[in-house]
């Protein structure tokens, strides 16, 4: 079973109930990922000069980097009402067009992991966000017969972590496709003093630095850190984050220096300590740290392939040199981790 982990990607409930504050609520307050702000920016003027809904939107990336907060930054900047759900929600055609019928015109309807959509669900989309229509089937058998059911204009904003398994006709008909990318250190450090002021905390700047170079890219990372930093410095030192607070609660919460904690530690050290730094077969690997094999793929390795930590073969995994170097510096000796 996979463990709760500071440094998850995904979100879990104590970020649900924080983030509705944190969120930021314009593409002004929102940091990074500059070329899509751009576009959208354009692309959200010429819809409003034409009085039209902005043609449909794809958000793709990696957990937690913002895309149902750019959602819902979109409607707001169009001026227009959102309607959020996802694409396990909406179990039959008739869930969507329940949807679809209820939008006022100009809305924007969020599908969250909208590569989930079933296949008669997705069919029924098509139609809909070509030409503002659905087709619906009533009757059975000999007397079925299809009619035609005008919608009012609207947006679909669909996000998912895995457009690699969208179908082709889907993502055809998004008119605007943005990929998220992971932010900069300097760009987290600005997210971590924003949400530190909304938290009505002091941040030292190079308390942030610290925060953002070990959030691995991630804006949610960052600000679950943050939350449980402040809770050291509040009990510690009157509530004032400087760098030391900041050093010693990561520490306390055992992520290092690049945002690793023991799941990385373990998994790295066991292909440098069991298997000569590898190369090894998942299913090996896997059975040696005790985890589902697609655990690690999802959701272990692919932080540790961006860093350049790790490398697939064809013969398995294999540790780069980087991970001696920096077991190295934080004083790991790449056995008894566990
Ligand atoms: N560009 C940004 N500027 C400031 N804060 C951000 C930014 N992007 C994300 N955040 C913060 O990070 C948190 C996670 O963002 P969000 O929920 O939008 O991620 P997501 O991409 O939808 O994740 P998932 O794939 O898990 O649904 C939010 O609380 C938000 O406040
Ligand atoms: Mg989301």
């Amino acid at each position: 079973m996979e463990e709760e982990r500071l440094v998850s990607m995904d979100s879990v409930p104590e970020d649900v109930d924080s983030e509705a504050s944190i969120r930021p609520q314009t593409l002004k307050d929102y940091i990074g990922q500059e070329q899509v702000k751009a576009n959208l920016s354009i692309f959200i003027e010429a819809a409003k000069q034409r009085e039209e809904p902005l043609d449909h939107v794809l958000l793709y990336g990696p957990p937690g980097l913002g895309k149902t907060t750019l959602s819902m930054i979109i409607a707001q900047e169009m001026g227009a009402g959102i309607r959020m759900t996802s694409g396990p929600a909406i179990e039959r055609p008739g869930d969507l067009a329940a949807l679809l019928t209820a939008l006022e015109p100009g809305d924007v309807l969020f599908i969250d992991e909208i590569h989930r959509l079933p296949r008669a669900v997705e069919e029924v989309l098509y139609p809909a966000m070509e030409d503002f229509c659905l087709d619906i089937v009533l009757g059975k058998g000999e007397t079925a017969h299809s009619v035609r059911l005008d919608l009012p204009p609207f947006t679909l904003i669909g996000a998912t972590t895995r457009a690699g398994y969208l179908s082709a006709p889907l993502r055809d008909r998004f008119g605007v496709v943005c990929r998220l990318n992971y932010y900069e250190p300097e760009e987290l450090a600005k997210i971590v003093t924003r949400t530190a002021k909304v938290l009505g905390s002091e941040i030292a700047s190079q308390a942030a630095d610290e925060v953002s170079r070990r959030s691995r890219g991630t804006p949610r990372i960052a600000n679950r850190l943050l939350r449980r930093i402040r809770d050291f410095a509040q009990v510690k030192n009157d509530g004032d984050i400087t760098l030391e607070m900041a050093r010693i609660a990561l520490e306390r919460l055992q992520v290092d220096r690049k945002g690793l904690d023991h799941i990385d530690h373990l998994l790295l050290s066991s292909i440098m300590t069991k298997f000569g730094g590898g190369p090894v077969g998942l299913d090996t690997l896997a059975a040696t740290i005790g985890e589902e094999r697609h655990t690690i793929e999802d959701v272990y390795e692919p932080y540790l392939l961006q860093i350049g930590f790790l490398q697939r073969t064809p013969r398995g995994r294999v540790v780069t040199p980087l991970v001696y170097e920096h077991f190295k510096n934080e004083g790991l000796g790449g056995t008894d981790l566990s």
